[in-house]
């Protein structure tokens, strides 16, 4: 059921009242219970700003059951400098989502994107053992604790013109594809009980790259459990661009054919770039919540997607701020580059949008999972 905007501003109203000094006209949400009363895990992308920001780590607390570090865990962020790793952070993290009832979980384990300079200075040989210290260590470490790990983020990128379709990059170059098998058993030996997820961006999109990226990932899936991986669900990232072409039903289609081999699914990063969206917030804020309605709803029909995560819950900590690229974008819609972000279920000042509303009702609509 598409609701339609006029839906959406009066749930955008109905938001609007729970401003500071504003009577609560609608009860508060709790989007980790809607969802959990359907078999679905939901939660957040968060990071260091829980350090200082405590009402924001009140509303994780509050809405989350399941928490993404947006980057702590990841190689670089772990290993700036060298091959020696700073857990200070990242225990941090973990510690404070344990001690919410936030399931903890890291991404990136291997990502061929975002690597430290000193690694690229690293010869192919070295790389293995580069990656399997890694590895061992830092899912070692928290064994018991982060219970999921997208093992290996964004294996593909048929731009890159590679063999494959794979994304270019240090680990591909010093063990070809095979460095996703390895990766996996690697992190399974480290932790056993860990749910082990591959992560991928852009197939929910319906344009050549999205449909190029599809068969390659559901072709990925079938040589990795040929090879004995244990591999337990398909992280779909979700950061939805509605400038772009997209058919929800097809890619529900997809993501059954993926469920169909065995795998968990899970949106692992789910906003709405609003860039191509009016100046206008209250118009903004309807378009977004009825991107995530829509997307959910249909998403939500594959009983086998058991995790809905949103990359951060607030505008406040939005990953589309101050990036150039990002206004670059805006401007090519036509709007008013610095204008604020307006892409997450909450706003700046951590109170519900419409987006927030929409996301609950798409959870409480879903059949069981
Ligand atoms: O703010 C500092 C700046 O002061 C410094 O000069 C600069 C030097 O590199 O770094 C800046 O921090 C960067 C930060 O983004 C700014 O927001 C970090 O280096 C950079 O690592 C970070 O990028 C993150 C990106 O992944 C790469 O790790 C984003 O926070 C994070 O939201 C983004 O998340 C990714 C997922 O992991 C995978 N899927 C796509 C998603 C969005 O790109």
């Amino acid at each position: 059921m598409k609701l339609d905007r006029r839906g959406f501003l009066a749930a955008g109203a109905a938001a609007a009242l729970l401003r500071p000094g504003v009577a609560q006209a609608v009860s508060p949400l709790n989007l980790g219970a809607d969802a959990a009363d359907r078999g679905i895990v939901f939660g957040s992308a968060f990071d260091r700003e829980i350090f200082d920001d405590t009402a924001y780590a009140a509303l994780l607390r509050a809405q989350c059951r399941i928490g993404s570090l947006e980057n702590s865990l990841k190689f670089d962020w772990l290993k700036p400098t060298g091959n020696v790793a700073d857990f200070s952070a990242s225990d941090r993290l973990v510690d404070f989502a344990v001690e919410s009832g936030i399931r903890p979980r890291g991404t990136a384990l291997i990502w061929n994107d975002w690597l430290p300079d000193w690694l690229k200075w690293t010869t192919v040989l070295e790389r293995r053992s580069i990656m399997e210290k890694h590895i061992d260590e830092v899912v070692g470490r928290y064994a018991g604790r982060v219970q999921s790990w997208d093992v290996v983020n964004e294996p593909f990128f048929p731009p890159h013109g590679i063999d494959g379709g794979y994304r270019k990059g240090l680990w591909l170059d010093a063990m070809g594809p095979d460095y996703i098998i390895h990766a996996f058993k690697r992190a399974a030996a480290a932790d056993p009980k860990a749910q082990l997820v591959l992560n991928e961006a852009f197939c929910e999109q319906d344009d050549e790259l999205g449909k190029s990226i599809r068969p390659l990932l559901l072709n990925e899936v079938k040589r990795l459990q040929d090879a004995g991986v244990k591999l337990d669900a398909i992280g779909f990232e979700a950061h939805l661009r509605p400038e772009l072409p997209y058919d929800d039903q097809a890619f529900v289609a997809y993501v059954a054919e993926i469920a169909a081999l065995g795998v968990d699914v899970m949106i692992t990063e789910l906003d709405v770039n609003d860039s191509h969206m009016p100046d206008d917030e209250a118009e903004r804020d309807a378009q977004v919540a009825a991107r995530v309605h829509d997307f959910l709803g249909a998403v939500l029909q594959v009983p086998r997607v058991t995790t809905v995560i949103t990359w951060h819950l607030s505008d406040r900590y939005s990953w589309y701020r101050g990036a150039d690229w990002y206004a670059d974008q805006v401007r090519a819609g036509g709007g008013t580059p610095g204008r604020p972000v307006r892409s997450h279920l909450y706003d700046d000042q951590l109170q519900p949008k419409a987006a927030a509303f929409a996301a609950r009702d798409a959870l409480k609509a879903s059949g069981p999972h």
